[in-house]
């Protein structure tokens, strides 16, 4: 397979911070799936940006959504607030440690 296949989509890194722990990031799925898929926990319920329970702190990198309407707001997203189970990765991304 050419890595300048238009289908294989971009591949990056979600690092938590300060813990260290990382998993695969690929650009074409929800963070909180990556992070799920690379061992790292995670607090989620609905899965589709309405009850805020997976919110996070993006201290790096940058995010899309697909929906139009995510549930953050204009300015929760600029001060870093992420929902990574609808937030896409565009980057590498560091996020806060979720609290335990
Ligand atoms: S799990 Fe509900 S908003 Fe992300």
């Amino acid at each position: 397979m050419s890595q300048d296949s238009p289908f294989t989509p971009a591949l990056f890194t979600a690092r938590l911070a300060p813990s260290g722990r990382q998993a695969d990031a690929w650009a074409d799925q929800p963070l909180l799936h990556s992070l799920e898929q690379g061992g790292v926990d995670w607090p989620s319920s609905c899965r589709n940006g309405t009850c805020r329970a997976c919110l996070g702190q993006l201290l790096a990198g940058s995010v899309r959504y697909e929906i139009e309407w995510p549930g953050v707001t204009r300015e929760e997203r600029a001060e870093g607030c992420v929902l990574p189970c609808i937030a896409y990765p565009e980057s590498d991304v560091v996020l806060q440690d979720p609290a335990t």
